[in-house]
Parts: structure tokens; C-alpha cells; sequence
């Protein structure tokens, strides 16, 4: 057929301006509809857009009675109220939604925002476990499937990505982010907001997404959730922020800021990082949401000397919109009025949140999240839970497999099932678990027992004492109860092998959930160490939401296989790579510590004057520990092997561009996955650099034998860093490359760029 290439670039330069108009009058009929509409608004109606309440009453019963609630129904009648969120389920939203549309003089819509943080009814693994996928297309599926959930459910808006890098365990929020690295932080970032916002906004199956917390929650001293944020600009510009500044890009509609302190301005107060930098610099036109009552707890931080001292602050640093601490809808008509705020200000946030409901497509129509049938339809899809079970199994890491004891034998095998979260439907659904209804996950028991040609026998062992929600604190519980561990000691003594499964529950983890001690909680070790004593042969299976310290495990434990809360289909996952039909391909996001001594411990570290072991003491280490991780960031094992070889390096200073190609092979008898993985290294620079960093990694899939070349480009940018006045900078000099299945093995070239 003859291709007339002429006609073929005519069209697609039709196209491109079609596109370009069509998005270009969009904007300028949201523009026209927008200031046509702020400009009917009062001033107590504008300033109601930046009023956010949490759902207070059954909006499908009666009115409430208590005044709190009264006085919030009655705000949202008359268009003082802009948002809410943890309303759910297209019943309530629809009625929440009438009673602003249908009461108020301007019948403005409400947005309705969720923490959709991994799932909304169909749960998938916690962010961290799905970021130790590195299967950026898994991640953004995950996300689409959440948006698809959560707005058939009448949702327009989820609290999510969390982008907050951490480097503390001790942190509870760590299972809500991507680990401790700014570039694969970022390039989750851009799936999960690629995922949730789709191509189109107004469609119905999409919802706005919110990058949080900003910033610098994940740096909280001492890991003890909401403490001070105390660090440097290097630090801020070259770890905290890329994951932000990628999601801006990306094009997510909301940013959250944060409830702590940075560097002595708490983040909701400081206009450098909501106006300078996020308006400002990077040209983000979204707008901002407070974190719960971070308006008002500048009060208590020391920094607003009451409420209506914490509104202007606020409004004038860049939050648009004022979540539950009551002082924007208190306080800013007043302080307009009195000429302490520029209407202007009001007016810009107001705009920002109009427009972004426009996009949303709720001025075409309040309802159209509103349905019912789709509702129904959309909940629960097939193709939503095989993508749920395919990540949760991606997610999991092979931390330790001596001797192969892992795959397990399908048949013939008597299995002592054993521990607190062996038969758990509730705790791998994790914290932050959407709408999901509770103990529906597939337990790791229900999982292994699809598998009819072994015979397993289950015990629980020990209790593991939790609080009802992962909200209610748990009472400070010494766990006592010894009973079950005999029978479980009596079963591991009768079986060949003992799976064993330990870990956090899924309400000792995420907000307020900060420990000091990061060990096995309760009498789990005990358990372990029991069990040991009469069988050795045991598989561990880790269900916990952060890097655990597990030294007697690593020490003495044969397999051990970090799962994480993997949501609905934690079960089913578990057994399919215990029993090897599914070859194991996670690898580590957030390093694992030898003790709590080393946090925060973290790859890419600096070199420091004192790397070199030394006899004497004069060298930066410990006398009584090692300076590196029990597990390092991107480690994973598999069931086969990989090898890599012929690492080649070409930079060109026409194209200033670095090419790297290196050869990697399955040398082992399975089918696996494995995720390469490429580092810099920038040997001396104005300002210190870590001594590897993360710049590109592909996930790769290979038979036995299989070799694949795999390619990376590296520009200037990738070798570039934020200098500490926060200026982006190349340097030309020596650089490594490094190539590898982890942040520890590799291969290496120097060269100049
Ligand atoms: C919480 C969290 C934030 C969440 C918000 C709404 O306190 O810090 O991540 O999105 O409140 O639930």
C-alpha cells in the first residue's frame, strides 16, 4: 500500500493544533465561567470555598443535633463550606451534594476528598511494598483501579501520592511512601498521579490527586511523628523536594502541606515552599490543602499567636483551603475587611479551587460521580482484583533463601502453619485501607490451602494486641499469654518444614505509629526462637509496614520473605511464591537496619573525611556495630540467578549524553525478574555528593539462559545536583557509573563528563 508521507505529516499536524485549540478554548471557557462566577460571590461565599470539613453526620438520616455538627450542616446550606471529605458511597455523596447545591445562593458543588492511599474497596499492597515492585506500570494500574473505585463511589479527589521521603523507620507514615530515594520516589510519584488523574479529569472514572505531605514530614527528628523538621538546603533541593516537583510536573491538581516545623517555619505558615517555589518556580496552579488542623496548630508550635493570627499567616504563605481547624471560615472575612488581607489572595485561592471542580466536570453536573449502577458495576471488577494480586505478589522481597528451602514441594509436605498473622483477614489490608470492609483480606492460610497437595497445619502461637482501628491507641499491653505456644512448639516438632509468619499488624503502622524499638512486637520472638529450637527448617514470612530490625532472624532463620500488608489478595500472593509459581522480583526501597542505633541509615550517604577502616579509632564507624544495613536499599533475591557483564560507557560531548549498556543473564533454571539498576557517582563537586545515586533502573524478565543488552541514557541533568543556594548545577569532572541487582553489587566505570 502506497504510504504518502506528506498527507500522513499533514494530519498529524491537524491534529496537534486541534488539540492544542481545544485544550487551549477549554481553559480560556473555565477562565470566562470562573472570574464571571467569583465575581458574583460574597465575600463570606468565597472565603466558604476555602472551608474543608470531615464528614460529621449521617447525611442520609435526620439533621444532627449536636451544635458542632448543626452549625457545620448549616454552614454547607448556605455555601460555607467548599469540601469535605470522608464522606463515602454514592448515597451520601449525593446527599451531601444536594444539600450545598440545592440550599446555597450560588449552588457552587462540593468536592468530596478521600485518603485513597492503596485502594479504595479493593485494597492493594501498602505504597512501600508496591514501590519494591519497581514496576512503574503495575503502580499506575493500581492507581487507576483506585480512581476507578473510589469515584464510582462518588469521590472526586484522593489525599494521594504521598511523596515524603524517609530515611527513619522509626517513622510510623514510612508504609505510605516509595522508601528513602528521590528518583525512584519521583518516578512513582508520576505513575500514581498519572494514574488517579487519567488523561481527563471530568471523566468518571478519574479524580483529582494531592502530593503530600509539604514538606519534609518523612526528616521528623528521632522518627516520633510530627516532630521538627531541621535540615539543610542540600538535603531539601536534592532529596525532598524532586519527588514534589515531579508530581507537580506530572500535573496533579492539590498539594498537601505538612504538619511540621521546617527549619523553624512550620510548612503550613511558609510562603518560600507554598508561593516561592510551588507557585512561584515551578508554576503550579492547582491548589493547596491544609493538613487536619495545621492552621491551627501554628498556634501551639509557637508561631501564630491565636486563631485569627494563624488564618492570615496561613492564607498569605499559600493554603488555599483550610482542612478542619475552623479559622479561614472564622476569621478571613474579617481580617479582608479590616485590610489585613489583600482580596486578592482570597481570590487567587478561590480560584484555584473553582477550577479545579471544573475540570472535575462538577459545574456540567454535581452528579456525575453520582451513580448508583456504577457504583455497583465498577466495585469489585475482576480485572481490579487480578491487577491487585498481581502487584501484591511483584511487591514481595526474597530476603534470604539458603539452601533453596524455597519454592516449597506442592505435594507430600506436612506444613506447620504458625503465628499471629498466619490466619489474619484484617491486618494485610494495612492502615490507610480506603472503604475496605474489614477481615476481607485472603489470609496467608486461605492462601496455602489452595494448594491441595500439602497438608498444613495451622497455630496461631501468640496473640498480637492491637487497638480496634489504626486510629485508637493500643493499651500499653505486656503480651503474657503463653498458652498457645505449646501446641504450636507440639505442631513444629511433628511437620518437615514450619512456615512462620511474624510482623507488625496493620494498625502498628502509618500516622502517629512511631516506634523506638523495631523489633518483632510482643512475644513474637520468643515464639521464634521456640519453634527454632525444635525445627530449623522454617520459611519466615515478614507482614509489617517498615524495615524491621531482625538480626537473630537473618542470623539464624533459614528463608525469609518480606510481605509486607499486601491488601485484599495478601494470601494468595504469599502462596504463589512459596510455592514458586510465582519467581519472587521485589527489591528493598528503604534500607533495613542492623539496630535502631544506625537510623537513619540510607544508601546514598556522603562519603565523610574518615571512610577508611583503620586499626585505630580515627575512621567514621561504630565499636560495636557495622556501618552498613542488614539489608540494603534495591536488594531482592530470586529463585534463579542473574549475572552481569560487559559494562560499556560512551559519553559524547556533542550530544552531552552518556550511553551505558551492560549485558545481563538468567545463569539460573527459572524464569525471573530481575530490576537493574544504574548509580552515579560524582567523585568531587562544590558541594559533597553521596557516594551513589540512583538514576535509572529497568525491570527486566528473562528465561533461563536469556541474556538482554539493556541501555540506559544519561544526560546532564542526571549528573547535575541543587547547589545550597538552591541552584540546579552541573560540574563537569570524574564520575562512576555503577550496574547491579542492588545498591550493593555492581559493576563499575569511571570516566570524565
Ligand atoms: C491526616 C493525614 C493526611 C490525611 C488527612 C485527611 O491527619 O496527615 O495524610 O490525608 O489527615 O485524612
Amino acid at each position: 500500500m502506497y504510504f504518502n508521507k506528506s498527507i500522513f505529516q499533514t494530519k498529524l499536524i491537524i491534529i496537534f493544533f486541534s488539540l492544542l485549540y481545544a485544550s487551549v478554548s477549554f481553559a480560556k471557557d473555565s477562565e470566562k465561567f470562573i472570574n464571571g462566577l467569583i465575581q458574583k460571590m460574597t465575600l463570606e461565599e468565597k472565603v466558604g470555598q476555602m472551608n474543608q470539613y470531615s464528614s460529621f453526620f449521617d447525611v442520609t438520616g435526620p439533621p444532627p443535633n449536636d451544635d458542632n455538627a448543626k452549625h457545620k450542616y448549616d454552614q454547607i446550606r448556605s455555601g460555607l463550606v467548599g469540601s469535605v471529605l470522608n464522606v463515602k458511597g454514592v448515597k451520601e455523596v449525593r446527599a451531601m451534594q444536594e444539600l450545598a447545591v440545592n440550599n446555597s445562593r450560588l449552588g457552587i458543588p462540593l468536592i468530596f476528598g478521600f485518603d485513597v492511599i492503596h485502594g479504595y474497596k479493593t485494597i492493594t499492597p501498602i505504597p512501600l511494598a508496591e514501590s519494591a515492585s519497581w514496576d512503574l506500570k503495575a503502580i499506575e494500574l493500581s492507581a487507576r483501579f483506585a480512581a476507578t473505585e473510589a469515584s464510582a463511589a462518588g469521590l472526586n479527589w484522593t489525599f494521594a501520592p504521598m511523596v515524603d521521603i524517609s530515611r527513619d523507620a522509626r517513622w510510623g507514615r514510612v508504609m505510605e511512601g516509595a522508601g528513602e530515594d528521590p528518583y525512584l520516589g519521583s518516578q512513582v510519584a508520576i505513575a500514581r498521579v498519572k494514574g488517579f488523574q487519567g488523561t481527563d479529569l471530568s471523566a468518571t472514572n478519574t479524580i483529582a490527586a494531592c502530593a503530600k505531605h509539604f514538606a519534609a514530614y518523612g526528616f521528623a527528628e528521632a522518627g516520633r511523628d510530627y516532630n521538627t523538621a531541621d535540615i539543610g538546603t542540600s538535603t531539601l533541593h536534592n532529596i525532598i523536594l524532586p519527588p514534589f516537583k515531579a508530581a507537580a510536573k506530572a500535573g496533579v491538581k492539590t498539594f498537601m502541606n505538612s504538619f511540621n516545623e521546617l527549619n523553624g517555619i512550620p510548612a503550613t505558615g511558609d510562603p518560600y515552599l507554598q508561593r516561592e517555589l510551588l507557585k512561584g518556580a515551578w508554576g503550579f496552579s492547582g491548589f493547596v490543602v491544609s493538613d487536619w488542623g495545621s492552621i491551627d496548630q501554628m498556634i501551639p508550635h509557637g508561631f501564630a499567636e491565636d486563631g485569627v493570627h494563624a488564618a492570615k499567616i496561613a492564607v498569605h504563605s499559600g493554603s488555599d483551603m483550610d482542612m478542619e481547624s475552623y479559622h479561614y471560615v472564622k476569621h478571613l472575612a474579617n481580617l479582608v475587611n479590616d485590610g489585613k488581607v489583600d482580596i486578592q489572595l482570597i481570590d487567587d485561592a478561590v480560584k484555584r479551587i473553582l477550577t479545579v471542580k471544573y475540570e472535575l466536570g462538577l459545574f456540567d453536573d454535581p452528579y456525575h460521580y453520582c451513580n448508583e449502577k456504577r457504583e455497583k458495576e465498577l466495585t469489585f471488577q475482576e480485572d481490579c482484583t487480578a491487577a491487585a494480586l498481581d502487584l501484591a505478589k511483584k511487591s514481595i522481597v526474597l530476603l534470604k533463601n539458603d539452601n533453596n528451602i524455597l519454592p516449597l514441594a506442592k505435594k507430600n509436605l506436612h506444613i506447620a502453619l504458625i503465628g499471629p498473622l498466619a490466619n489474619e483477614k484484617n491486618s494485610p489490608l494495612g492502615s490507610w485501607r480506603g472503604a475496605v470492609d474489614a477481615n476481607t483480606a485472603i489470609s496467608v492460610l486461605e492462601g496455602m490451602e489452595e494448594y491441595k497437595g500439602n497438608k498444613v497445619n495451622y497455630s496461631k502461637g501468640v496473640d498480637l494486641t492491637v487497638g480496634e482501628t489504626s486510629f485508637i491507641r493500643e493499651i500499653n499491653i505486656n503480651e503474657t499469654v503463653r498458652t498457645g505456644m505449646d501446641g504450636a512448639i507440639e505442631i513444629a516438632k511433628k511437620c518437615g518444614v514450619v512456615v512462620l509468619v511474624l510482623g507488625e499488624h496493620g494498625f502498628q503502622t502509618a500516622e502517629g505509629r512511631s516506634r523506638t524499638v523495631l523489633d518483632l512486637p510482643g512475644l513474637q520472638q520468643e515464639l521464634m526462637e521456640k519453634i527454632y529450637a525444635v525445627n530449623k527448617n522454617i520459611v519466615l514470612v515478614l507482614m509489617n509496614g517498615r524495615p524491621l530490625v531482625i538480626p537473630w532472624a537473618d542470623e539464624h532463620i533459614p528463608a525469609i520473605v518480606e510481605a509486607w500488608h499486601l491488601g485484599s489478595q495478601s494470601g494468595n500472593a504469599i502462596a504463589s511464591v512459596l510455592y514458586g509459581d510465582y519467581n519472587p522480583s521485589g527489591k528493598l526501597t528503604m534500607s533495613f537496619p542492623r539496630n535502631e542505633g544506625q537510623i537513619p541509615i540510607y544508601y546514598n550517604h556522603k562519603n565523610t573525611g574518615r571512610p577508611d577502616p583503620s586499626d585505630m579509632v580515627f575512621w567514621s564507624h561504630y565499636s560495636d556495630e557495622s556501618n552498613d544495613p542488614l539489608y540494603p536499599f534495591g536488594y531482592g533475591l530470586s529463585y534463579t540467578s542473574f549475572t552481569y557483564s560487559d559494562l560499556d560507557v560512551q559519553s559524547s560531548n556533542e550530544t552531552n549524553q552518556v550511553t551505558v549498556r551492560v549485558t545481563v543473564t538468567n545463569s539460573g533454571d527459572k524464569f525471573g525478574e530481575e530490576v537493574v539498576q544504574l548509580y552515579i557517582r560524582d567523585l568531587f563537586a562544590s558541594i559533597t555528593r553521596p557516594v551513589k545515586e540512583l538514576k535509572g533502573f529497568e525491570k527486566v524478565g528473562l528465561e533461563p539462559g536469556q541474556q538482554k543488552d539493556i541501555t540506559f541514557v544519561l544526560r546532564e541533568a542526571d549528573f547535575s545536583f541543587y547547589d545550597n543556594r538552591g541552584r540546579f548545577v552541573f560540574e563537569p569532572g570524574e564520575f562512576d557509573v555503577m550496574v547491579g541487582g542492588s545498591s550493593k553489587e555492581w559493576l563499575k566505570y569511571s570516566f570524565e563528563f
